[in-house]
């Protein structure tokens, strides 16, 4: 039997404790980690690799298979590790028992494999085992590509924006490693750039992801100071169960079918082999100018309130009108202020209650890549992307290693770059229309890509007087690719 990609109800136990259930390990041990469920580990290495032999390279694919990371071995790791957290709170000195039994059953690294197009075809793979998504296929350097979603050239004259050296060149495959502790990382990483060299490839290019926290396991974070990784879609029953609130009824309904991210491997075994597609995009985030488009919207809130200095408070607000989200998460359509950052960030929210943007903006990048019902579409739901990103700070440069698994590139990620983000009509008036005189609602501040335009931003919280800014871009694309993240079973037979 085919998995269900249409399934209604999540996957798995409802509890969190319990073991898989044989007739859904058997696909899970075939399907990598990090797609149902992110690894969660706090420090990563990406290697990006060009095959330069294709027989060896086939082999080396192959004895990888073996070590990459199972769906099936991501939830028996992360089980033990739920039982060692559970069984800590009943010790005398919890913290201590806890770190001694993580450090004595610590779970393996964590191993990822994933391939573009390009090194499909450099392997040699017959036609009818390459996966045959449209954009995988014309991959992420292509002109079309680069134009349809208004990145930078992948090359230009000196002096011009263009994409990094590491990402000009031919990426075939991309190895992820990731564990809590970054010498561990270092050190299979290193391992594994030895054998690529020695089989039939060289290491292009490589990142380095860095988990950034409020506190030592308070929650995750970017670097503009937002609560990150918060909403996303939900495959296993024991998340959802996680999220229900307590009347168990969603405003927005996390879950999704296996079919929003999984899609059958043409090159994997035929009964249980499946993988999906992975946008990679390293964004650079330039701090002092976010700070500063945050300073110039908060100074308009204050003088639109009579000040003619912004306070802290008009900060905040500045801050959460363009994420949609305060720093310690708080959507701003349910709060004017922040609190601090808690343990439970809500996300049990839609945007019925504020139908023309008096609490947050159309533009606010959590709106503008998750409307929640706002297009009225059922569409909306499928073009949901689930997001893998890590942070990044190396050579005094930071920003997001932008990580992003689906079923359907041009249909979810493009979609969603190109036809919400970089569309200065959407929401209002594509969807909604205009209030005489009102602006268009411009760019995504956060991502989008295109002509920066001045908009129109809520007077106070809640009002519908609006006030006028103009932000400038403060992310910028410095390059990436498209890749297949295929079953284990595939990698076995490229290796036989
Ligand atoms: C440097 C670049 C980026 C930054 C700083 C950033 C930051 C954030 C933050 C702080 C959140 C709110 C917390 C959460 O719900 O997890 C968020 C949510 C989200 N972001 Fe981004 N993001 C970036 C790039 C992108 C890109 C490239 C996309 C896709 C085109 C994207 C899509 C989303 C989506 C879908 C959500 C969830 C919205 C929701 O469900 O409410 N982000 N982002």
């Amino acid at each position: 039997m085919p998995l269900d990609l249409a399934n209604k109800s999540p996957i798995g136990p409802k509890d969190a404790f319990s073991d898989l259930p044989s007739d859904l390990d058997m696909y899970l041990r075939d399907i990598q980690g990090n797609i149902l469920k992110s690894h969660g580990r706090d420090h990563s290495q990406h290697l990006f690799i060009q095959f330069t032999e294709p027989a060896e390279a086939r082999k080396w694919l192959g004895s990888m298979a073996g070590r990459v990371t199972s769906a099936s071995k991501q939830w028996k790791d992360s089980l033990q590790r739920r039982k060692i957290f559970a069984e800590a709170e009943k010790q005398s000195y919890p913290a201590a028992w806890r770190e001694a039994q993580l450090t004595e059953r610590a779970s393996d690294i964590f191993i990822n494999v994933l391939i573009s197009k390009k090194g499909y075809d450099k392997l040699g793979t017959p036609a009818g085992q390459i996966p045959q998504d449209a954009a995988f296929l014309r991959g992420a350097q292509n002109k079309e590509t680069t134009t349809k979603l208004g990145d930078p050239p992948v090359s230009a004259p000196a002096g011009h924006d263009q994409w990094e050296a590491g990402f000009q060149q031919d990426l075939h495959a991309l190895v992820i490693v990731a564990d809590d502790s970054a010498a561990k990382v270092a050190l299979e990483a290193d391992r594994i750039s030895d054998e690529v060299g020695r089989s039939g490839g060289r290491i292009a290019h490589r990142e380095i992801g860095t988990v950034l926290r409020y506190g030592e396991n308070g929650p995750v974070r970017e670097h503009f100071g937002f609560v990150d990784g918060v909403s996303n879609p939900l495959f296993y029953a024991a998340d959802v169960e996680k999220a229900k609130p307590v009347d168990g009824q969603f405003r927005f309904d996390p879950s999704a079918p296996l079919g929003l991210v999984l899609v059958k491997d043409p090159g994997g075994d035929k009964e249980t082999g499946y993988g999906t597609y992975f946008v990679y995009r390293k964004l650079e985030q330039n701090i002092a100018q976010f700070n500063h488009d945050r300073f110039v919207l908060a100074t308009a809130i204050a003088q639109a309130d009579g000040r003619e200095a912004a306070n802290e408070a008009d900060k905040d607000l500045a801050g959460a009108y363009i994420m949609g989200r305060f720093r310690d998460g708080a959507p701003v359509v349910e709060f004017a202020s922040e609190s601090g950052v808690g343990k439970d960030i809500p996300n049990n929210f839609d945007y019925k209650q504020d139908p023309n943007g008096d609490k947050c903006p159309f533009q606010a990048h959590t709106r503008k890549t998750n409307p929640r019902g706002d297009t009225g579409s059922p569409l909306e739901r499928d073009a949901r992307i689930v997001r893998r990103a890590i942070s990044f700070d190396v050579a005094g440069k930071v920003g997001l290693l932008f990580l992003c698994a689906q079923s359907s590139i041009p249909n979810q990620f493009e979609f969603m770059q190109k036809s919400w983000c970089n569309d200065p009509k959407f929401l209002r008036p594509e969807v909604r229309p205009n209030p005489p005189g009102a602006l268009d609602t411009g760019l995504d501040p956060i991502i989008g890509q295109g002509e920066v335009t001045e908009q129109e931003w809520p007077q106070k919280h809640g009002n519908n007087e609006r006030i006028k800014a103009t932000l400038k871009q403060s992310v910028t694309m410095m390059g990436g690719e498209y890749f297949f993240m295929p079953s284990l079973s595939f990698l076995e037979k490229a290796g036989a």
